[in-house]
């Protein structure tokens, strides 16, 4: 079995701050990295929509000087014929030297990789986890506020549902320091798995609360979500529900001035358009440095991390 990426606690903290100096080299002099990847072809294997991340890792392969092979949706693969995931990562190990999958059940990422001969990468696996998302979000926060420790974190949404919530809390509770502000209607709580996981056991301050209103003034970071419309179990729930926060420039009056506002994308309707324009919004840039993010840890799982390795 490869070493493949899961979750985010599969880096270690040293991998993942030199996975973040590896995306700055690669942000400050591209064509240092434009061959890395030759003749390595990464297969992106996603049974689930997507635009963000499906693009990011071909175009990161791209940058690298790879090829990409590509599935997109059940109905057009084998998967549709009743072939199971193991068997499906088994076969693709034979085209390609990495393998990115997204999946809707929680867990097919973990059963591939159990099955490929080659590194898989979880792009997203049900409402469980996105660990390359929650890569973006460390170079993003770590680029705006010059630390990961330190901060006072809100995140804001279906904190239920949302994978990205999860990585997210579960890789920033490694850093020192933190706080967290978990806003979200009682019924999109964050699930008790992920709160004893990544914060009760390590006693990481956190308080949870329906308000926007009343947690945005003392955030450093806020992280807002769009309601996961499509882990729902009846539409009558999620009509009721997908309006609950909606982050305009009149809420972020009580802000702190260097706020940094977050969003894995897409958006729905919890970021007004007009906040695009106050230069504390950060969302695009969290889209770029997902691109850079995911090159480092392609390299990474592919040996080939250092520019002398690959003279
Ligand atoms: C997220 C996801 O797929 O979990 N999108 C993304 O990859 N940037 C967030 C979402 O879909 O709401």
């Amino acid at each position: 079995m490869s070493r493949s990426v899961i979750d985010v606690p599969d880096l270690s903290l040293e991998e993942i701050s030199a996975l973040m100096d590896t995306a700055e080299e690669i942000i400050a002099r591209p064509d240092d990295f434009a061959d890395a990847c030759r003749r390595k072809k990464l297969a992106t294997l996603f049974f689930e929509p997507s635009t963000r991340t499906r693009l990011s890792f071909e175009a990161a392969m791209y940058e690298l000087g790879g090829q990409v092979l590509s599935v997109t949706g059940a109905g057009t693969s084998s998967a549709a014929k009743g072939e199971s995931v193991a068997d499906t990562a088994r076969t693709v190990s034979c085209y390609a030297d990495i393998i990115a999958m997204r999946h809707p059940r929680e867990g097919a990422a973990l059963v591939a990789a159990r099955s490929a001969t080659v590194p898989v990468i979880n792009a997203g696996d049900g409402g469980h986890c996105h660990p390359t998302q929650t890569l973006a979000d460390l170079l993003t926060i770590r680029r705006e506020k010059g630390r990961l420790g330190n901060l006072t974190v809100g995140l804001c949404g279906d904190l239920k549902f949302g994978r990205t919530v999860h990585s997210l809390l579960n890789a920033m509770s490694r850093y020192e320091g933190l706080r967290f502000v978990l806003i979200s209607p009682e019924e999109l709580k964050v699930p008790s798995y992920v709160k004893s996981d990544a914060l009760k056991k390590k006693q990481i301050p956190y308080t949870q609360t329906t308000s926007l209103e009343d947690a945005i003034g003392e955030l450093d970071i806020l992280y807002m979500t769009r309601v996961q419309k499509e882990r729902f179990f009846n539409e009558e729930d999620y009509l009721r529900l997908r309006d609950s926060y909606i982050l305009t420039p009149e809420k972020l009056k009580n802000a702190k001035k260097d706020l940094c506002i977050m969003h894995p994308l897409p958006r729905v309707n919890e970021i007004s358009v007009a906040v695009d324009r106050d230069p504390r919004a950060c969302y695009f840039k969290q889209v770029l440095n997902g691109k850079y993010m995911r090159m480092a840890l392609i390299l990474l799982l592919l040996g080939l991390t250092g520019k002398g390795d690959r003279a």
